[in-house]
């Protein structure tokens, strides 16, 4: 069994529903108080002992590779005036040199097409996508969870978690065909579909364990729904073939894609952090009084 070493980031995406803040700045870089969502999707990635990250960008995205790298000016900054704690907060950041590759998506094609973009720097490996506006706080590292399970499973792993029956429609949704725990075996899969024509109520996240085969079907894969080119599509194709299994993590999961989420994202993360919590608690209750 080969180990999941590379993991892909897709980061091309337009971030409409972010305007005007993602007009010069990707939206993976908008932040839980003070740390971008990117940067906890890599962290999750570190702890489960990913040694490539490959960001598949896109323009106006520089911001998000200038992040990894290392500052001269602000460490020399930070050094003269001994600031020790900043320094430290910025050089944890720093990936090791040869440690990180960028590609780009010319056109966002879809999901589907940015993690194909990646195709030529995964090459036979199985290996991880991260979508860091799912944003997962948890004990052990979701990814981590479903390296576990593919150690013992091999095949393909897709994150999953129970939605409302109103919420079908913005995720893709599997079609289960038994359960072991929090293992589910997967028949079929579909990009979000209406209640009515949903298969379960079992979304998936963004967090995917994928043997390279999933190259060929995106390679031949035509636009599906939103005219983009789906992951989803390509999954279901493969899974005619090849094994696919749905963990359930143990975890919460904030959709930082959306306005709501990352509110909710911040709301929480002040309330748990010692820094935070105290004016945090104070504002809302001031703003719960007034309103
Ligand atoms: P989303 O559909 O949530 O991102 O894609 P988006 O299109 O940027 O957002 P909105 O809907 O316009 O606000 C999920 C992930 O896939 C990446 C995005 O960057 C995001 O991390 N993605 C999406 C790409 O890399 N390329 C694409 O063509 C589409």
């Amino acid at each position: 069994m080969k180990k999941i070493r590379k993991a892909i980031f897709p980061v091309a995406g337009l971030g409409t529903r972010f305007l005007p803040a993602t007009k010069s700045m990707p939206k993976e870089m908008l932040a839980i108080i003070d740390k971008p969502i990117i940067q906890y999707a890599v962290e999750e990635a570190k702890a489960a002992g990913i040694e490539e990250f490959i960001f598949v960008t896109g323009r106006g995205k520089s911001a998000l590779e200038d992040f990894f790298d290392y500052s001269y000016e602000l460490n020399a900054t930070l050094m003269r005036r001994g600031n020790k704690d900043d320094l430290e907060i910025v050089n944890q950041v720093v990936l090791d040199p040869g440690q990180v590759i960028y590609t780009r998506q010319q056109e966002p094609l879809g999901l589907g097409h940015a993690v194909w973009c990646a195709r030529h720097l995964i090459q036979d490996e199985p290996f991880a996508v991260l979508l860091a506006d799912d944003l997962i706080l948890s004990k052990k590292s979701c990814l981590q969870q479903m390296i576990e399970v593919y150690e013992k499973k091999q095949g393909n792993m897709v994150a999953v978690m129970e939605v409302s029956k109103e919420e079908t429609s913005q995720y893709g949704i599997i079609d289960p065909e038994s359960q072991t725990g929090n293992v589910i075996k997967i028949k079929g899969m579909v990009e979000k579909p209406t209640s009515q024509k949903a298969p379960s109520q079992w979304a998936v996240i963004g967090r995917y364990i994928l043997q390279s085969d999933i190259f060929q079907e995106l390679e031949n894969l035509k636009t599906g729904a939103g005219g983009e080119i789906q992951l989803t599509d390509a999954m279901s194709k493969l899974l005619k073939r090849s094994d696919f299994y749905g963990v359930e993590f143990d975890g919460r999961r904030f959709d930082c894609g959306s306005k709501q989420g990352l509110l909710a994202a911040n709301m929480t993360c002040a309330l748990e952090r010692p820094d935070m919590r105290t004016a945090a608690l104070k504002t809302m209750k001031e703003l719960i009084e007034k309103s």
